[in-house]
């Protein structure tokens, strides 16, 4: 099995089930164009978010790890009417195409994003009590997992959806001696996430544009 065959395989499920956009497509455009990388998740993943938060019922959701916008636009278009998201980000250029993207899609309205650090952004939110949110992305430094993990639940409620992007890297994740800083922080969340009587999770392995890799899915229940 060939990362050939995934791509084909999510081209197609992309043409024939997915259908993104204009919108979505422009916004994969103008990142490119801008020089960023290439990493925001794949059109089916980020229609998977769209209806795991439709299905929430979403009024109120918070992301880590911005980049384009393009998982910000399928996550917004789950948004009931009046809802919004907040998107945090720590590089300003990335900021800003996210922005010029959310609002060509039609969110400039409904969707912030925040330039900083989010450990910064996410005290910040606290203090603001702008939570507690509805569904939380977390999908940045993957280093930090476990930090975000446990500022997402503070910002959280009992029902509160948590999806935590790249957790098998490759495989990589089994691999207790792997040196990999990110593989590191993955394992950290891991083990956060299972001490954590708050949450019921699990995790998938997920082949395709995007390569091996998989989500983490948490119910806070408690
Ligand atoms: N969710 C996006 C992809 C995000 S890529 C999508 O699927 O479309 C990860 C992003 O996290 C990058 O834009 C990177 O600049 C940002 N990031 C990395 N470290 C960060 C930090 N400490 N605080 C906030 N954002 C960070
Ligand atoms: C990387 C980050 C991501 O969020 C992703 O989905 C894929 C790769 C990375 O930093 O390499
Ligand atoms: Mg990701």
């Amino acid at each position: 099995m060939s990362t050939d065959t995934w791509n084909a395989v999510d081209d197609y499920l992309t043409a024939t089930l997915v259908k993104p956009d204009a919108d979505l497509e422009a916004a994969l455009r103008d990142s490119e164009a801008a020089g960023l990388p290439a990493i925001a998740v794949s059109a089916p993943q980020g229609k998977l978010l769209h209806l795991l938060a439709r299905i929430q019922g979403v009024r109120n959701i918070l992301e880590i790890g911005t980049l384009g916008g393009y998982s910000t636009i399928w996550l917004a278009r789950a948004l009931a009417p009046g809802g919004r998201i907040i998107s945090l980000e720590i590089d300003p250029k990335h900021a800003a195409v996210a922005r010029a993207n959310l609002a060509r899609a039609g969110f400039a309205n409904q969707a912030q994003v925040r330039v900083g650090r989010a450990l910064d952004s996410l005290e910040e939110l606290a203090r603001e009590s702008a939570g507690p949110f509805d569904f939380v992305f977390i999908d940045a430094d993957k280093q930090s997992n476990a930090e975000y993990f446990a500022w997402a639940l503070k910002l959280s409620r009992r029902g509160t959806v948590i999806v935590v992007d790249n957790v098998v890297r490759k495989g990589a994740v089994a691999d207790a001696a792997s040196e990999d800083p990110a593989v590191q922080g993955v394992r950290r969340l891991n083990q956060a996430m299972a001490a954590e009587p708050r949450v019921a999770v699990t995790a998938m392995q997920t082949v395709g544009a995007k390569g091996y890799d998989g989500f983490a899915l948490a119910l806070v229940v408690a």
